[in-house]
């Protein structure tokens, strides 16, 4: 009986070679009668056809400056209205893109933390990362930065709000940390020095720690004031800088110092993954309104422009969505930097002023005032190495750039107003 069985097995292998082959055989003298090969190709070359015409893009890809406006015009919109708004400036204009990218070819989303997150650079990069379908964690203490500047998000499950002091630990588990937390205007960061050099210190130490602990990527937002008053111009990030340790502005120059030098002894002692911008004057939709800094100070309402001592000293300013470029590519990409993120078209104080009122309003009068105390009188970014290496230069104009933000102000000025009229009413 066995052996029967065995026999038959032997058998039906033997036969299954036969009957296997047979059916491809068979189906190509089917296709080949009555002209269905010619039909079936017929019917892949329209389908190709009609795929390549009506599908969007794949990739979503975030156009910066048009919705800006779209943003702006969010807050004062009907819900049903701001929502749609809101989908076209995540999706970069184009519609549910997210639903027809090809499940083999969709990014899988990185889980990332940006402290300082709320702030004016913070909650741009926070769209551009939320655009692109990565998880986000907003770590903010609320100093200086505000909800406001990241609400639209509320409620989209890939994005949290957590009201922290990074000068404490926190431990979360993410892929990349973004550091941004620090105030960044002077009139912010004196405000409190002792406060100020502790977040770049101890905060900067916390965020490396986590990074460490969870084999995060880290990148510092160092700033252009590490060069303090330069003795070079333009500044190359081999320049070491001149740099007051005992001054006003040392909180916060000498404390961004510190805290590059602590990314990289963790970078060399840890093997943390580190990266370091170093950010030159930026300007946009955002900004802290009274923070003091030039440009928002002569964006704002109709006061004259104050341009302090002879107007002579210079700047370069970067519209924000260059700077988020900059950060994002310096952060995907395989160096350490540190990198130079600035525009290197150079303006004077004076100059600046004259497109103010070219630009914005010709009626508006240039105030000179006295010098501040350590003012650094020539700043300007050489960027070769960004170029070279992270492919990445500013596209923004600040004739292009500078409308954008007189716009989101005068919005935001507009609302102040109105709730200062309606405080002022109740509680009389
Ligand atoms: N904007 C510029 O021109 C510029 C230039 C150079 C460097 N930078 C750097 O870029 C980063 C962002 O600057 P910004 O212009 O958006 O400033 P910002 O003041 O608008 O944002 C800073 C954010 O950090 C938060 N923050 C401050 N201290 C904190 C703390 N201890 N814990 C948690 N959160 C805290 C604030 O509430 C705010 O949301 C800063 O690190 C700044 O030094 C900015």
């Amino acid at each position: 009986m066995t052996s029967e069985l065995t026999y038959r097995r032997r058998h039906n292998e033997m036969e299954q070679p036969a009957a296997y082959y047979g059916k491809p055989m068979k189906l190509i003298h089917y296709m080949l009668r009555e002209q269905r090969l010619v039909f079936v190709l017929v019917g892949i070359a329209i389908a190709t056809v009609a795929f390549t015409l009506f599908s969007p893009s794949p990739i979503p890809i975030p156009i910066p400056i048009p919705h800006y406006s779209d943003q702006l015009s969010m807050r004062s919109e009907s819900s049903s209205l701001a929502q749609s708004r809101r989908i076209e400036y995540l999706t970069g204009g184009m519609g549910s893109v997210g639903g027809k990218i090809p499940l083999g070819l969709k990014r899988k989303g990185l889980r990332v933390v940006v402290t300082g997150g709320a702030g004016f650079v913070g909650s741009h990069l926070v769209d551009r990362l939320m655009a692109r379908g990565d998880k986000v964690i907003v770590v903010d203490n609320f100093f200086t930065g505000s909800k406001e500047n990241v609400m639209h998000h509320f409620g989209n499950p890939n994005f949290e709000l957590i009201r922290h002091d990074v000068v404490e630990p926190i431990l979360l588990e993410v892929d990349h940390i973004y550091h941004l937390a620090c105030p960044a205007s002077p009139v912010h960061y004196k405000f409190n020095p002792v406060k100020t050099i502790k977040t770049n210190v101890v905060g900067t130490l916390n965020m490396l720690g986590l990074a460490k602990r969870v084999g995060a990527r880290f990148l510092l937002t160092s700033t252009s004031e590490v060069y303090g008053d330069p003795l070079q111009h333009p500044q190359v990030e081999t320049y070491w800088g001149n740099v007051n340790p005992i001054g006003v502005r040392s909180c916060y120059d000498e404390g961004k110092r510190t805290a590059e030098t602590l990314a990289m002894d963790y970078h060399r002692g840890a093997n943390v993954e580190v990266r370091i911008a170093r950010i030159f004057n930026t300007y946009g939709p955002r900004m802290c309104i009274d923070d003091g800094r030039v440009v928002s100070n002569f964006a704002l309402r109709k006061e004259p422009l104050t341009v302090y001592g002879d107007g002579k000293q210079t700047r370069s300013f970067q519209f924000v969505s260059d700077l988020v470029e900059g950060l994002m590519r310096l952060m995907e990409g395989e160096h350490v930097g540190p990198f130079n993120l600035g525009n290197p078209g150079e303006f004077t104080m004076l100059e600046l002023a004259k497109v103010v009122q070219e630009t914005i309003d010709p009626n508006a009068k240039i105030e000179f005032r006295p010098n501040t105390e350590d003012d650094p009188h020539k700043r300007k970014p050489d960027i070769t190495k960004a170029k070279e290496l992270l492919g990445w230069e500013p596209k923004v104009a600040l004739r292009q750039g500078l409308p954008l933000m007189v716009q989101d102000f005068r919005q935001r000025v507009f609302g102040d107003q109105k709730q200062d009229t309606t405080t002022s009413s109740s509680t009389e």
